[in-house]
């Protein structure tokens, strides 16, 4: 019966423990959750989602601040296109957050920064050059394209000195994605050095309809596989999606997988973003509690605990502060629906807009509890407490019971 252990990961000439943290935003996948990921000799994400806001808590600087205080006399206003971010502090808050986390990184793992496309920013292509190119030059290992279909994001890479030494990988979730992916770089002569594929139990945004139960990951992963033999490509391809234990990834591994990429599990992590109260939320959850619902006003479907306080909320628009979601015109589709309840309700103090949610606010203060399918599944990872509540693990803890775990067995940690 074989373990994760097993099998080895390559980049090129690297090799690593074939699991992959995946990227969780708005830093739920910490820097100290990548930084246990790399420390193991796996590969761990930082996100690079609401950047500025990031740094501003975790290294003091006042880029919401200023930018909120430049913005002051649009709040009332629906129009938002003047509200731009400031390209040299998007540079500088990727390159603090980027270089801190790299610093710190012990073993012979590697650290990835997840880089979704979607986070448009009023401004999609520079906002997305700056990023990528901020990533590089504060010395990421590598770069998994993400939430989008990044068919222009290599090109805008391709002047770093760092384009052909970085990994850089694109998440897809079918065959169809990756060949027009495949298409739009062939004149860089790059291609990627690994693809995610992820499948429709992930957490996060999802790369399917309200449909998604009609698909299933290793189908798509055996599609992957059978198109790249069939192009005598040579890419690892990384399984994503609902992989629980270590059973569940070497089935990945023993059909051709180069890794897997897991995520809900660590959202208990002592280390990941979550705060306790709202990790004890994910314990709790009930499969009746999992839902994919289109508030995300990016346009795909997005899971969430049914239970999450970000649905439903009638916040004011907060792009002056944030404005990460605002597309190439100052628009957002929560913008939209938020005026259009204002106008149902002239005289209501606290509306309710159920239609679409301020995922800028409300992800970052960890009000909108993404999460992936089995995550009613995660009660049975832990201990529960006498007070009804659950012990976290540590992320060492989860790593290391999905690389030697067999049998579908899951480790429980030591009681407190
Ligand atoms: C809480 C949470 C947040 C996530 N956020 C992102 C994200 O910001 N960008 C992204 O590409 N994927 C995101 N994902 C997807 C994961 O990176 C990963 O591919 C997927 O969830 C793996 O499946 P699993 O959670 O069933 O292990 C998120 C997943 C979770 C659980």
């Amino acid at each position: 019966m074989k373990s994760v252990d097993d099998f080895r990961l390559s980049f090129g000439k690297q090799q690593v423990v074939p699991i992959m943290i995946g990227g969780m935003g708005v830093d739920i996948s910490t820097a100290e959750l990548a930084l246990e990921a790399a420390r193991l000799g796996g590969v761990g994400h930082i996100s690079d989602a609401m950047l500025p806001t990031v740094t501003d808590r975790r290294y003091k600087t006042k880029f919401v601040s200023e930018k909120q205080k430049q913005y002051k006399l649009n709040i009332e206003i629906a129009d938002k296109s003047i509200v731009q971010f400031d390209l040299e502090q998007v540079a500088e808050s990727t390159r603090l957050h980027v270089s801190k986390t790299m610093e710190a990184k012990r073993g012979e793992g590697m650290i990835f920064v997840n880089c979704m496309e979607k986070l448009t920013m009023n401004l999609p292509r520079e906002t997305l050059r700056v990023r990528l190119n901020g990533a590089l030059d504060a010395g990421i290992d590598g770069i998994t394209l993400s939430a989008g279909l990044h068919l222009g994001s290599f090109e805008l890479m391709k002047d770093n000195r760092r384009f052909r030494d970085a990994k850089l990988g694109i998440i897809v979730s079918s065959v169809r994605a990756l060949q027009l992916f495949m298409r739009k770089t062939a004149k860089l002569d790059r291609l990627p050095d690994f693809i995610v594929v992820e499948g429709p139990l992930a957490g996060g945004h999802l790369g399917f309809g309200l449909d998604w139960a009609e698909y299933d990951l290793m189908t798509i992963t055996k599609e992957v596989l059978a198109h790249l033999q069939s192009e005598h490509l040579n890419i690892p391809v990384i399984a994503a999606g609902g992989i629980f234990t270590g059973s569940d990834a070497v089935s990945f591994m023993e059909a051709g997988c180069g890794g897997v990429q897991v995520a809900t599990r660590f959202t208990v992590a002592k280390e990941c973003g979550i705060p306790e109260k709202v990790r004890q939320e994910y314990f709790k959850a009930t499969e009746e509690q999992m839902e994919v619902n289109t508030t995300s006003p990016t346009g795909y479907p997005m899971r969430m605990i049914s239970t999450s306080p970000s649905i439903g909320a009638g916040i004011r628009p907060n792009c002056e502060a944030y404005g990460y979601l605002l597309d190439a015109t100052g628009n957002c589709q929560y913008i939209e629906a938020y005026n259009a309840e204002v106008a149902r309700n002239p005289d209501v103090k606290k509306i309710s807009v159920m239609e679409k949610t301020c995922l800028c606010t409300h992800m970052r203060n960890y009000d909108c509890w993404t999460c992936g399918h089995y995550t009613y599944r995660l009660k049975d990872t832990t201990h529960k407490r006498a007070d009804g509540t659950y012990q976290s693990l540590s992320a060492e803890h989860i790593f290391k019971d999905y690389q030697f775990s067999i049998d579908d067995k899951i480790a429980l940690p030591e009681k407190e």
